[in-house]
C-alpha cells in the first residue's frame, strides 16, 4: 500500500487525494511500465475490506477505471453490497480459514490491497508472507493507520528499497516468523508461503 510519511494510508473520511505528490528527487528511478506490467501479472487474486472496495467502485464511476483487470477480488463485508462484475466475489466470517483453507490451494500470490483494518487482521492473524510499503513525499496528520489494531510486534527483514524520481521511497519485507515469548529472545524461522500486504 502506499501511505505518507506519517503512516496513514488515508485521511480520516477515507480521501486519497494526497497520492499525486509533485516532489523530484533527482537520483531516483524511473518507473518501468514493463515491471509495473509483469508485477501485475504476476498476482493471481486480490482480498480487500469493503470500504477500499467502495473507494474503488467510486474510483470507476468517476471513470478512473478498475485497477484489478480481470483478476478475481475478493471482498471482505458483513453488509449486502452492490457487485459490480462477475470477478468480484463477498466473504463474511473468519479470515484464516478463508485464507487458508480455500485461497491458498486455488491461488500461488494472493494480494491484500488492505485498507488498514484489513492489513492489520492480515498480520495479526499471521496471514502475510510480505509487506509492500510505498512511502509517499509527504505528512498528512491524521487518518487511517496503514495497519489498524496491531496488537503485537511484528518482526520485518527488509528485502528491497527503491527511491523513485517523483520522491516515492518502496520498501519491502519479509515477515519473520519467529515466535517471542517473554522474556526470551525470539527463535528465528524461514518465513515461508506468499501472501502480501
Ligand atoms: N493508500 C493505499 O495504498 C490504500 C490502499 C487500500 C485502501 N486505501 C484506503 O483505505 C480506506 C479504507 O480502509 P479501512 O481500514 O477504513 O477499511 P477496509 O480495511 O478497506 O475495510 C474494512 C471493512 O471490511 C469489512 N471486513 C473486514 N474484515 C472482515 C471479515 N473478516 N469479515 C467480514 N467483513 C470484514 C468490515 O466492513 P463491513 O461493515 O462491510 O462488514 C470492515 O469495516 C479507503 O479510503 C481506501 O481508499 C488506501
Amino acid at each position: 500500500m502506499a501511505t505518507s510519511v506519517d503512516g496513514f494510508i488515508a485521511r480520516k473520511d477515507g480521501r486519497v487525494d494526497w497520492l499525486e505528490t509533485s516532489d523530484e528527487f533527482a537520483g531516483g528511478a524511473t518507473m518501468d511500465p514493463g515491471f509495473v506490467e509483469a508485477f501485475l501479472k504476476s498476482i493471481d487474486c486480490y482480498v480487500m475490506g469493503s470500504r477500499t472496495y467502495e473507494t474503488a467502485v467510486s474510483f470507476e464511476a468517476k471513470g478512473l477505471g478498475w485497477a484489478y483487470g480481470d483478476k478475481p477480488v475478493f471482498v471482505l463485508t458483513s453488509r449486502k453490497l452492490p457487485r459490480t462484475r462477475d470477478t468480484v466475489e463477498f466473504y463474511s466470517g473468519d479470515l484464516a480459514q478463508f485464507v487458508n483453507g480455500r485461497l491458498r490451494p486455488a491461488f500461488r500470490s494472493i494480494w491484500f490491497v488492505g485498507g488498514g483494518v484489513v492489513a492489520g487482521e492480515c498480520l495479526r492473524l499471521g496471514l502475510a508472507d510480505e509487506v509492500r510499503y510505498s512511502i509517499l513525499p509527504i505528512l498528512i496528520g491524521d487518518g487511517i493507520p496503514f495497519f489498524d489494531k496491531l496488537d503485537r510486534d511484528v518482526a520485518l527483514h527488509l528485502t528491497e528499497v527503491k527511491g523513485y524520481k517523483n520522491g516515492m521511497v518502496a520498501l519491502c519485507y519479509e515477515v519473520r516468523t519467529e515466535r517471542i515469548r517473554p522474556n526470551q529472545a525470539p527463535e528465528p524461522t524461514a518465513p515461508s508461503g506468499r501472501g502480501s500486504s
